[in-house]
């Protein structure tokens, strides 16, 4: 039986962007993506869901293309930001840096770097807020997962088992879902061509939440651009958008939750039937408008 579970990561937290107009962004993620401001910067946007999270998105202002600045994960222990420390430049990566966080949420914070220029933030001791209680109902929760691309899928996935203790859980043709936790995947790596950012999945409520947000998202003119559906691997209904800046975002809820019992499968194993991409077989595949979205967000170089 496989040991499923990060021994030093616990949960995705946020994920930082480069974004060309911070008002706009508030405008969108407050009112239709249902997000609520945790805090402000001289040029930057701290945005929660209702859950413990302080924030799920860091938005900073800076013209030109939207980029990825980090993927924050939090980690188990003081002690394991060390753990991650050490593994990382065995693992094929850098340490950035290492000290207090440079966000409102605080905490310490160790930023590693893998060798294609994916950043990944792991913070202990930020701040957490009580969640709401019962959640809102259109809310997101917190996030869900990243999905992240990357041209050499198998390097890549290596470096988040080896520096971040991160674990195989399921295996497709186009896709390494890997876990850290509950969640049966936490971070994914997208078998293709490109290292951009595949895509940033938001947890929802309820199923209901997840159809709700699709008709308020096609109501303020950003139709669907995959599903409603409801994946294999992770169980995971899902609805996929593209955010007022060219960000591929995601509804999502019911994730398969997995433990010690967990078998991970194959390519061989994740076949759809002909003409069917999920569970349901509603939704036509993803069309060629999501697919460059999902190859056009790359990593910020430095910050
Ligand atoms: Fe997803």
């Amino acid at each position: 039986m496989a040991t499923m579970t990060s021994p030093w990561v616990r949960a995705l937290r946020s994920v930082a962007f480069d974004v060309p107009d911070l008002a706009a962004a508030e405008r969108f993620y407050t009112t239709v993506w249902q997000l609520d401001v945790a805090a402000r910067e001289p040029g930057a946007l701290y945005l929660r869901g209702s859950g413990a999270d302080h924030h799920l998105l860091a938005l900073h202002e800076r013209a030109g293309t939207p980029r990825i600045r980090q993927v924050t994960l939090r980690a188990r222990s003081a002690a394991a930001l060390e753990s991650i420390a050490g593994a990382t430049p065995a693992a094929g990566g850098r340490v950035a840096s290492r000290g207090p966080a440079g966000d409102p949420a605080g905490g310490t914070a160790l930023t590693i770097v893998d060798a294609d220029g994916r950043r990944y933030e792991i913070v202990h001791g930020d701040a957490r807020r009580t969640p709401a209680a019962p959640p809102p109902r259109d809310q997101p929760v917190r996030l869900a997962h990243a999905v992240l691309n990357s041209h050499r899928v198998e390097h890549s996935r290596a470096f988040l088992e080896q520096a971040l203790g991160f674990v195989l859980a399921d295996r497709t043709k186009i896709m390494a879902f890997m876990n850290c936790d509950a969640d049966h995947h936490t971070l994914a790596l997208g078998d293709t061509d490109n290292d951009a950012l595949n895509h940033v999945a938001f947890l929802m409520p309820t199923l209901d939440a997840v159809m709700r947000g699709g008709g308020r998202m096609k109501d303020a003119g950003y139709p669907s651009q995959w599903g409603p559906g409801r994946h294999g691997p992770g169980d995971n209904a899902f609805n996929y958008f593209i955010d007022p800046f060219g960000l591929v975002i995601e509804y999502t809820a019911e994730v398969e939750q997995i433990d010690d019992t967990h078998t991970p499968r194959g390519p061989a194993d994740w076949q759809w039937p002909p003409g069917r991409v999920d569970q349901w077989g509603i939704a036509p595949p993803p069309g060629d408008e999501l697919k460059r979205a999902q190859r056009a967000v790359h990593f910020a170089p430095s910050l």
